[in-house]
């Protein structure tokens, strides 16, 4: 997906180029939402559809749901690539352990407070491309906030598995405590944070306890964040993932 914007630069020069790459963009666009989203969307409704005709027990119900919830992945991982190639944003280059040891050194020289990094054992040796920039940038919007509006003085950043399935993040700090009164509108780092969290599949909550910290912990599939995401492993259909 990403070879067209890739080549944009050096055809758009010219207005013919222009138009070339953008007919291009558009065609690419349809065909992946046809593909990967809407494909899987309408798989996924008839399977919901034949599912409400049949007598079944609660187990048949709850697996039905797990069928649904891996369709639902694939669809977002299908969505946050194409998001992310569609932004043209870049890699971090380098490994994501190494980039956020890197955004940790230069956090503790501006703000004089301590970060503990912890990688557990399990945790990947690589990421994919999307999976390590937005896991890099809730990490940086975590730190951002601790500076600003915590006023701790030591935090703790622990990437690790959960399971053997499951990845997790947290960033927890000493400081003040974010108030997580309902009735607050969320500030848009916080929906930032969410945002990318889900667009890898996964799920973010921050939790605060008044005067003792701030802990921002995010859990994902291992799967999607490992593999790199290719046209042929992003949808199986559902009635293929039911026999597995
Ligand atoms: N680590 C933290 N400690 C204390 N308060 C926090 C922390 N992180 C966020 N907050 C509070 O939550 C609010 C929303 O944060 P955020 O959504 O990132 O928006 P912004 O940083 O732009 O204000 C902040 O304004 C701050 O009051
Ligand atoms: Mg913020």
């Amino acid at each position: 997906m990403a070879l067209p914007l890739a080549v944009a630069d050096a055809l758009s020069g010219t207005e013919e180029g222009q138009a070339g790459v953008e007919e291009e963009v558009r065609r690419l666009v349809a065909r992946e939402l046809h593909d990967r989203v809407a494909q899987t969307l309408t798989g996924m409704l008839v399977e919901v559809e034949n599912f409400k005709s049949e007598q079944v027990g609660w187990q048949d119900v709850v697996h039905q749901l797990d069928l649904i919830q891996v369709s639902t992945r694939q669809v977002l991982a299908s969505i946050r690539q194409m998001l992310h190639d569609l932004r043209g944003e870049e890699g971090l280059g380098g490994t994501f352990v190494d980039a956020v040891r890197a955004a940790v050194a230069r956090f503790e020289e501006k703000s004089n407070i301590a970060v503990r990094v912890e990688v557990k054992e399990g945790w990947p040796q690589a990421l994919n491309t999307a999976a390590s920039l937005n896991l890099y940038r809730i990490i940086e919007e975590s730190l951002a906030n601790i500076r600003m509006h915590s006023g701790a003085r030591n935090v703790s950043i622990v990437l690790g598995p959960l399971s053997e399935s499951e990845l997790g993040l947290t960033v927890v700090d000493d400081g003040r405590g974010v108030d997580t009164d309902p009735e607050r509108p969320p500030g848009m780092g916080t929906i930032g944070m969410r945002e990318r969290a889900m667009f890898l599949g996964g799920q973010l909550q921050i939790e605060g306890k008044p005067g003792k910290g701030t802990t921002v912990s995010a859990v994902f599939p291992k799967a999607l964040l490992v593999a790199e995401p290719s046209p042929l492993s992003q949808t199986i259909p559902l009635s293929e993932a039911k026999r597995k």
